[in-house]
């Protein structure tokens, strides 16, 4: 048995959340290896609604084993929050059947007043951050100045180790930000407060994924962001400051690449983006409000309005390419069906010529004009639709394009947000 990924191929809400919910049914254990509570995963089930932040999707499938890797950074005011919420919905065993990494880094407060400070002044040049202090809990992690959920349960070197992070971002909240600076002892008072809460969960989420596919347990890891997002290879520098790509898989779960199956990259049937950064097929008309309204492009973790434009091809197969996807699942299709017709970017000219593959010039990225083929629209509700045969042609032909431009069959094709709006196909069965 081996582990099946689930990634976005853009930038981020391409429905991961929905994807892997439909693939917790059959898993044994759902992992998130990368990203915080930036993320907003969102699963409807009927008429409730569970959007997931820092919790593996998985957590609203009974019985599924779910592990937060060592490659995520954890808020535990988020878990709390998570973890409460499931419980008050019904899901009794979710803290029994959590994980937590103890080489996971916790978000500290102070990382979150960094965060905030570094986007207010940077004024028009914001990344768009999601002000979760996703960035500055990172660069700890790098610099080797970080505080790991094992270390919540050892006072002495929390102690130590705060102090240390804290003698560098003292000067910076006191003389650059103008800011009130942080206390050592409050924030070990602070994090003792999770200790009865963390101590259950703590585990080497890794060994228990190894022993799982050891076993023949199914194993999903559940990405989170996108990889345009990607530290290394998305649209620097508007990413974030992890790796959701597949090399993070498999750092931040902590399971070899041999072990990885299926590579699932979502994208949705059009493109959206929130934050800021190059966005080449943007829309700014009326249609691209359409997609904003028919599709509720609001962002699951902070509302902001999402940008929405054209499905780019060009993207997709370079991040298909690179993650080495050998499934997609489409999602919103039915979103396409309030558009009379389609465009889709098969090709990128910078500063008017044509270029091969995806720049890896921020300059050209910023002056990319999309090539566009023309697709004619369907215009009819197609939220029924369970098999690809039950999709108008104009669906059907949109679909098949996509499949042939990735090179890859499609997995899922979602009609609608609830579990079971979904076209499910099994390639190669
Ligand atoms: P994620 O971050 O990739 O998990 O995606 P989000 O949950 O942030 O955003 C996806 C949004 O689209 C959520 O509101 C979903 O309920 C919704 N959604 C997912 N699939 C479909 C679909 O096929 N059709 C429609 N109309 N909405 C969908
Ligand atoms: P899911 O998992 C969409 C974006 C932010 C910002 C950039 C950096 O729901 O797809 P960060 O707070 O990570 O330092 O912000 O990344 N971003 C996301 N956009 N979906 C996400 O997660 C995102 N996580 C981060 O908007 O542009
Ligand atoms: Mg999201």
């Amino acid at each position: 048995m081996t582990a099946t990924v689930v990634l976005g191929l853009a930038w981020g809400d391409e429905g991961k959340g929905r994807v892997c919910d439909a693939l917790a049914a059959d898993s044994s254990y759902v992992a998130r290896y990368s990203g915080g509570n930036n993320a907003g995963h969102t699963i409807r089930v009927g008429e409730e609604e569970f959007v997931v932040h820092l919790l593996p999707s998985g957590t609203v499938r009974e019985g599924v084993v779910c592990t937060i890797g060592n490659g995520v950074v954890v808020s535990p005011e988020v878990l709390a929050e998570e973890v409460g919420s499931l419980e008050k919905r019904g899901f009794t065993d979710v803290r029994q059947r959590l994980k937590l990494d103890g080489r996971a880094h916790v978000i500290m407060p102070y990382h979150v007043a960094l965060d905030r400070e570094r986007e207010s002044s940077l004024e028009n040049d914001k990344l768009g951050t999601t002000n979760r202090g996703i960035g500055p809990c990172y660069e700890d992690k790098a610099a080797r100045v970080g505080i790991r959920v094992q270390d919540v349960f050892d006072e002495k070197a929390l102690r130590e180790k705060l102090s240390r992070a804290l003698s560098e971002k003292n000067c910076l909240f006191e003389n650059v930000y103008g800011a009130e600076p942080y206390d050592a002892d409050e924030l070990v008072q602070w994090l003792s407060g999770y200790r009865e809460l963390m101590e259950p969960m703590v585990a080497d989420t890794g060994m228990i994924l190894r022993d799982g596919l050891r076993d023949h347990q199914p194993v999903l890891l559940e990405g989170a962001q996108a990889a345009l997002l990607d530290n290394d290879h998305g649209t620097y520098p508007f990413v974030t400051s992890s790796n959701p790509c597949i090399g993070g898989a498999i750092t931040g779960a902590g399971i070899p690449p041999q072990e990885i199956g299926d590579v699932i990259g979502v994208t949705k049937a059009y493109a959206t983006r929130v934050g800021d950064g190059p966005f080449p097929t943007e829309l700014f008309d009326e249609v691209g409000e359409t997609l904003a309204d028919v599709g509720h492009e609001y962002g699951a973790t902070t509302g902001r309005k999402r940008r929405c434009g054209w499905l780019d091809m060009v993207s997709t197969k370079y991040t298909a390419a690179l993650n080495g996807v050998t499934q997609i699942a489409l999602t919103k299709l039915d979103v396409l069906s309030a558009v009379e017709e389609i465009q889709v970017c098969v090709g990128y000219e910078v500063r008017g010529e044509r270029v091969e593959g995806y720049p890896m010039s921020q300059t050209d990225l910023h002056d990319v004009t999309p090539v566009y083929k023309t697709l004619p629209g369907w215009g009819e509700d197609i939220a029924h639709c369970r098999m690809r045969g039950d999709l108008p042609e104009a669906a059907r032909d949109f679909v098949e394009f996509v499949e042939s431009e990735v090179g890859a069959p499609l997995c899922m094709i979602s009609v609608g947000p609830e579990r079971d709006q979904a076209i499910v196909e099994k390639p190669g069965a």
